[in-house]
């Protein structure tokens, strides 16, 4: 058996070794010194690495409220190849998953890459997508996926939508949610941008308003979907988020609009007190489900948000997140059929002070 250094977690002073190995290592798509240096302190990753000075490295991200753990990077010196050091960290990072109870791990290789397929191949690991183009030389990519709980089916094939600003995360999750429903589709920011129009708030906290309950479930009604409407109370929502009166008012003017419209159409509303029971109901019935989200158990941002809940099991929620970083176009792997223990989806559920709920279930007619 060839010697091997023990992992451990990566210190200030193996900078300059990383970037160097990533040199080696790749010719494109390189961590940069800056972002090594990131990956250095603490947060929602791990770096570890093998020798001193460093021979390999892997590094894991890990995100907050959720169960998955995604592999970022992994790497040996040309040096020291073939003699399972890579193989060592990926198991490393299987056990730090399992301490995260994580559901399954992630990551994507370039499709030619024939020694790290190899790899990931005998370690379990199935290709979920295919990503054309995906690398910086236009290689293709593939995203591959390993389940830590075996009971579990592979992760579905799931159209995805990244909402192109800020205020439009509610129409981004309705447009994937509308391809699920009709997969001949196909959806542009323009449509975004329209459902947007229909449905926004006008203001909220900051910046433009997003859209409201009542105003996506109105502008789904509108594009002939069967349209039914979840919430906590009837209340405004998002007038709270507010100082200003002008505002309030014009916020409370438009969501009685909404109101009074929905009233003409077949939309059901409901007020219930929106448990993750009540949810399984919708999908079981069929629906695509819009969820209203608070972030901060994501981000420690106190933004309301909409998901799509995808699917449900006995333990977990599967969410496709619209929001991307836009710097990392790598993001949206970990934005589709992303899992949340129900626990925790319980508390994402209800935004703002009152805690208020609300779910749109939407299908064809
Ligand atoms: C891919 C890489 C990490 C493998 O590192 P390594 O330490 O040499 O791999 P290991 O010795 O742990 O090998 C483990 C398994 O991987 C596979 N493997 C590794 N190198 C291989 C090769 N050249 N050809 C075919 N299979 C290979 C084999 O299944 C091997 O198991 P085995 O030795 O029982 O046959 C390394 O080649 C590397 O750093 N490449 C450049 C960076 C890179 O491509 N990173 C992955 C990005 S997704």
């Amino acid at each position: 058996m060839p010697h091997r250094p023990p992992i451990r977690t990566a210190q200030g002073s193996d900078l300059d070794a990383l970037v160097e190995l990533e040199k080696r290592c790749f010719a494109t798509d390189r961590l940069s010194r800056r972002s090594l240096r990131h990956f250095l302190s603490a947060g929602q990753h791990q770096l570890l690495v093998c020798g001193e000075p460093v021979q390999a490295y892997i590094l894991l991200l890990f995100r907050r409220g959720t169960s998955l753990v995604r592999i970022y990077s992994l790497a040996v010196d040309p040096a020291w190849r073939g003699r399972g050091m890579a193989r060592q960290l990926m198991e490393a990072a299987e056990q730090r998953a399992h301490e995260h109870q994580a559901l399954f791990l992630r990551l994507e290789v370039a499709a030619n890459n024939h020694p790290a397929r190899a790899l990931y191949s005998a370690l379990g690991y199935h290709s979920i997508d295919t990503l054309p183009a995906y690398y910086e030389d236009g290689g293709d990519g593939l995203r591959l996926e390993k389940r830590l709980v075996r009971h579990l089916t592979q992760s579905p094939r799931l159209p995805f939508y990244a909402q192109t600003t800020e205020f439009t995360c509610g129409p981004a999750a309705a447009l994937m949610a509308m391809e699920h429903l009709q997969p001949e589709r196909q959806f542009s920011q323009i449509d975004e941008i329209n459902l947007w129009r229909e449905a926004t708030t006008v203001f909220m906290t900051q910046g433009h308003g997003g859209c409201s309950p009542q105003g996506l479930a109105l502008a789904l009604s509108n594009r002939g979907f069967k349209v039914e409407l979840l919430q906590s109370s009837d209340c405004i929502p998002f007038i709270d988020s507010v100082r200003r009166e002008d505002k309030k008012q014009l916020i409370a003017a438009v969501h009685h609009y909404f109101v009074e419209q929905l009233a003409h159409t077949f939309t059901r509303v409901e007020t219930t007190a929106l448990t993750t029971e009540r949810l399984r109901q919708a999908l079981q019935q069929g629906y695509r489900t819009l969820l209203l989200i608070s972030t901060y158990q994501l981000n420690r941002n106190k933004a309301p948000h909409w998901v799509w809940l995808v699917a449900m099991d006995d333990n977990f929620a599967y969410i496709n997140d619209p929001d991307c970083d836009p710097d990392d176009r790598r993001s949206a792997i970990d934005n589709t059929y992303l899992p949340i223990r129900l626990t925790m989806l319980d508390k994402l559920l209800g935004y703002g002070k009152r805690g208020y709920r609300a779910a749109i279930n939407f299908g064809n007619k």
